[in-house]
């Protein structure tokens, strides 16, 4: 009975998530893994849930690059047609949904998921059934380390997370942070870990780490405490969804002090949630499509033409920048085969992205620059403050993003011949603050 019930579940979930198909694109020709015929890639995406402005972004960005490919005539002359899938956000519905795309629409290759927790869950799907999966924003780096088909085409979380204590260290002068990290997220646990790992190399003091749940609908306890503890600096490495208002709480409380965090900020939702309260704030980001850099607005401008003029957050640029790095991969393997299609992945090199230039390593990691962004709620912008250079990768020549406040990280454990010439983008008297003080 367990069985027959299970089993039940299982097909009528399949028979709901098939209704998510992208009948437009998946029309026509059905051939997949062939040498003729549309080529079936599958995404999976949180498109109801919790964070569910994640998984609208991605999907938008891939069916934006997706679209173009297509007018211009595809893959070798072969279209690219999406079977795409609401995985809610849950990690056990990632798993059945991968299952499904891989085992019943046979997808040449996997796009997804954006939360890391989410990516850990089905990456060993895709990694059985060799199948390769790239997630184009999962950060914590146990998500690549699941096996040789997976990869990513976003930075770390060991690299997000230092790059904000640096900041909050050497421009913010933070002597004291405290942490309020979602428990269940492994997102959340790890650059919980890597910004206290930097913040204390740099001499700074972790005075509090408390924790929250998504659920959780309020977070006074939690804040109260490290409150009294009155730190420089709170970095709430979390997802905008609880974020907005453990902002709008915190300031509440009276706690003025500037408020950190990551790219799991990044949604047009965060200004409804957290309004004014985000004054003062930093976050690690992918991009800013603030960037005057013309790539950047092109895709910027093609983005709201097609999508009621929102513009595209880093996770709509990230998916776009995926699918781009997948088709470029299937052209070079000469075809769908998967050994060859993963081969060809590993291989990328240099690649042109919206997001950067994207060479998978040998870790099937994309080494790639973080932007840190200023959380302007007045203008609903995220406006660049900084670019940090991950070790060994200097700005590019002509690199148009804040140009005189690019900090190189490799510079900086330079002292003698540090001088980053970083200027405070935000202030009147517009100093250059040397960040190695
Ligand atoms: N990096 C986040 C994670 O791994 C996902 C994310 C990426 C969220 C980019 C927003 C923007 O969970």
């Amino acid at each position: 009975m367990k069985n027959f019930l299970l089993a039940t579940s299982l097909i009528f979930s399949i028979l709901l998530s098939s209704a998510c198909v992208d009948k437009g694109a998946n029309s026509g020709n059905t051939s997949t893994g062939g040498d003729t015929g549309n080529i079936k890639v599958g995404v999976y995406v949180d498109l109801t849930g919790q964070t569910s402005s994640f998984g609208q972004s991605t999907k938008n960005g891939i069916q934006l690059a997706v679209d173009e490919i297509n007018a211009a005539g595809g893959v070798s002359g072969r279209k690219i047609a999406l079977v795409i899938e609401d995985d809610q956000g849950r990690t056990e519905q990632a798993k059945t949904v991968v299952e499904k795309l891989i085992k019943q629409d046979k997808v040449v290759a996997v796009l997804g998921e954006v939360a890391s927790s989410n990516t850990l869950a089905a990456a060993p799907v895709a990694q059985e059934a060799k199948i390769p999966m790239i997630t184009p924003s999962s950060t914590n780096p146990k998500v690549t380390q699941v096996g040789d088909h997976i990869f990513r085409v976003c930075f770390l979380d060991d690299f997000q997370g230092s790059s904000i204590a640096k900041f909050a260290a050497n421009e913010l002068k933070g002597k004291t942070a405290a942490i309020l990290g979602d428990v269940n997220s492994d997102y959340s646990k790890g650059l919980t870990e890597f910004f206290e790992k930097e913040f204390t190399k740099l001499g700074g003091r972790v005075v509090a780490k408390e924790a929250y749940t998504q659920t959780d609908p309020d977070f006074k306890g939690q804040l109260t405490k490290i409150r009294n503890l009155n730190p420089d600096v709170l970095y709430i490495p979390g997802y905008y969804g609880q974020v907005g208002i453990i902002a709008k709480q915190a300031r509440e409380l009276g706690m003025n002090m500037p408020l950190l965090g990551g790219d799991g900020w990044d949604s047009p939702e965060l200004w409804s949630l957290g309004g004014d309260a985000l004054k003062n704030s930093y976050i690690t980001n992918h991009y800013s499509a603030d960037d005057p850099n013309p790539v950047i607005q092109n895709f910027v401008k093609s983005y709201k033409a097609k999508f009621n003029n929102v513009a595209p957050d880093s996770l709509a640029a990230l998916a776009y920048d995926s699918a781009k790095v997948l088709a470029d991969a299937i052209k070079r393997a000469g075809g769908t085969d998967s050994a060859k299609l993963r081969e060809a992945i590993n291989a990328t090199k240099d690649f042109a992205g919206v997001t950067g230039t994207i060479s998978i390593n040998a870790e099937r990691n994309a080494v790639k620059p973080a932007v840190v962004l200023e959380v302007s709620p007045a203008t609903k912008q995220l406006l660049p403050k900084t670019t940090i250079y991950p070790e060994g990768m200097t700005a590019p020549t002509g690199s148009t993003l804040n140009s005189n406040t690019t900090m190189n990280t490799n510079a900086m454990s330079n002292a003698n011949t540090m001088n980053s010439n970083m200027t405070n983008s935000n202030s009147n008297t517009n100093s250059t603050m040397n960040v190695n003080k």
